[in-house]
């Protein structure tokens, strides 16, 4: 007799063995109990395009993807949603009709931890400042468009960054320089930070909030620490925060759900797991 095959997915990339997405999914395995895996797996860039076309003989039913393989990805991909095109990057494959599907879940990862947090937050109520023009940036902008968010000031240091990233929807993206962020908060109604500011090993994240109102609400993507300075300055000031952390536990949801098929929860255990994991 022959043993079933169980599923099998896990997190490509190089390095990866600092990824928290094993410890994200294996909760939620032995949670369901489900016979399944989830691996860490380290290909080498001469290796990449190889191991990417041949996902399935390598034995996997789908992965996620992350630095610096997410373009890589979107590259192999046979069939690429959305999302993950207007964010140009792909961060969970899976297959459909045998086909190797590419998706990016980090955008949905963002709007449901904002939404988890904050469940009156209106997108409508107020422009959004967005910090940053990076990879994290697309995500977080396509989330702020598909939410409703009508007017979206972006910052970044390089301001040609924030202008490249006005075409996903130039009716509502205002790029603006770096030296002007503290007046860019006048009459925001969120501030959102995605540049690398303010976690560990980085430098500070210098900012003034005196002009952002008590009533807009302050997001950090970062997580470590969970409580950035920026969170900490915003909450002593009345603002309501939102740590990044929650934006990784919900960002992994999706994947688990397409590869193990089962919608996955996010509990108060499994981000206390991770935060010990990440310390
Ligand atoms: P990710 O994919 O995580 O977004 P990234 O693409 O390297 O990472 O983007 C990092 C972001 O942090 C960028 O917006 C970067 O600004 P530049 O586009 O000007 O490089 C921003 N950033 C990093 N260090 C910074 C610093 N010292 N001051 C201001 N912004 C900084």
């Amino acid at each position: 007799m022959t043993s079933p095959i169980l599923p099998r997915a896990g997190v490509i990339g190089w390095p990866v063995a600092h990824s928290l997405s094993p410890t994200i999914h294996r909760y939620w395995l032995k949670r369901y109990g489900i016979e399944g895996s989830y691996d860490l797996i380290a290909v080498p860039p001469t290796d990449i395009k190889s191991f990417l076309g041949d996902l399935r003989g390598h034995g996997y039913c789908g992965a996620n993807v992350t630095v610096p393989y997410k373009l890589d990805a979107l590259r192999a991909a046979e069939r690429v949603s959305d999302t993950a095109r207007r964010i140009g990057a792909v961060n969970t494959l899976f297959f459909e009709d045998d086909d190797l599907v590419g998706t990016n879940s980090d955008a949905e990862g963002f709007t449901l931890n904002l939404r988890a947090t904050v469940p009156d937050w209106s997108a409508k109520s107020a422009p959004a400042v967005v910090l940053g023009a990076g990879g994290a940036a697309r995500a977080v902008i396509v989330a702020l468009v598909d939410a409703g968010v009508g007017a979206i000031r972006l910052l970044n240091r390089t301001l040609e960054k924030a202008e490249a990233l006005r075409d996903l929807s130039p009716a509502i993206i205002e790029p603006i320089g770096w030296e002007a962020r503290a007046d860019a908060l006048s009459g925001a109604g969120l501030l959102v930070n995605t540049t690398s500011l303010g976690m560990i090993g980085q430098p500070r994240l210098e900012i003034d909030l005196t002009c952002l109102p008590r009533e807009a609400l302050v997001y950090d993507i970062v997580y470590r620490p969970l409580e950035t300075e920026l969170l900490a300055a915003a909450r002593a000031r009345g603002n309501r925060v939102v740590d990044g952390l929650g934006m990784l536990l919900f960002q992994a949801s999706p994947g688990f759900h397409l590869w193990f098929g089962r919608e996955p929860e996010v509990t108060g255990e499994l981000r206390r797991i991770v935060l010990e994991a990440a310390a």
